[in-house]
């Protein structure tokens, strides 16, 4: 069973994402990690952001069990991500690696931007999670401990900049796809968005 789940920054995917696999004994892959790898490895090289030649380099050299959310969780990793997932040719470079993966035994979990409606169109549960803007904010910044209000407004700056980004490029944009369930966390904790989610899931097993 393949299990996508798309959505705008911060809005828990990796959270969700983990707590799933661990509960059916499925693999879990951060898509968003693939495309910070290389916007990392490009930036460590001093190497424009927006070229695609720089970052098809990067994303050859990348080695998918190697990724490391701590150190690739910079915003301005997160940043340079956006910038490069925009371009079509990347994008392209890193299909293989994600079908690959989520051709594992027994299941998947893969939460990205493009699960449901490119990489696994077929995916049998696809969750859209969402969440306001300002909620993901505060979670966001509760997570880097960051508690001044002028901390609170860049994440939110950030966040705003990268889902305009990430909605409006050309290249497998992110929207909802027409078979994915939307859940809205806005009003609900960790365990209410898992609990939802495993419905969903349940419904479909
Ligand atoms: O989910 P994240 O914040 O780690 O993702 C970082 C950036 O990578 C995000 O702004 C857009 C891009 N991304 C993408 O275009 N497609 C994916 N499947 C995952 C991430």
């Amino acid at each position: 069973m393949i299990i996508a789940i798309d959505g705008p920054a911060a809005s828990g995917k990796g959270t969700l994402g983990k707590r799933l696999a661990d509960h059916y004994g499925y693999h879990h892959l951060d898509t968003g990690l693939l495309y910070r790898a290389v916007a990392a490895q490009v930036l460590d090289e001093a190497g424009m952001v927006d070229d695609p030649e720089s970052a098809i380099a990067a994303a050859q050299n990348l080695r998918i069990e190697r990724l490391d959310p701590v150190q690739l969780g910079r915003p301005e990793i997160a940043e340079a991500a956006s910038r490069v997932a925009a371009m079509p040719a990347l994008r392209a470079a890193l299909v293989a690696v994600q079908r690959a993966f989520a051709a594992k035994k027994p299941g998947v979990v893969l939460d990205g931007r493009d699960i449901g409606t490119v990489i696994c169109p077929d995916a049998e549960v696809k969750i859209f999670l969402v969440a306001d803007p300002e909620v993901r904010a505060r979670r966001r910044a509760a997570q880097l401990g960051a508690h001044d209000a002028e901390a609170f407004a860049r994440i939110l700056d950030d966040i705003r900049r990268r889902d305009e980004r990430d909605i409006h490029r050309a290249a497998a944009p992110l929207r909802q796809a027409d078979d994915a369930r939307l859940l809205d966390t806005t009003a609900l904790d960790i365990e209410a968005a898992f609990r939802a989610a495993v419905d969903i899931v349940d419904e479909r097993r």
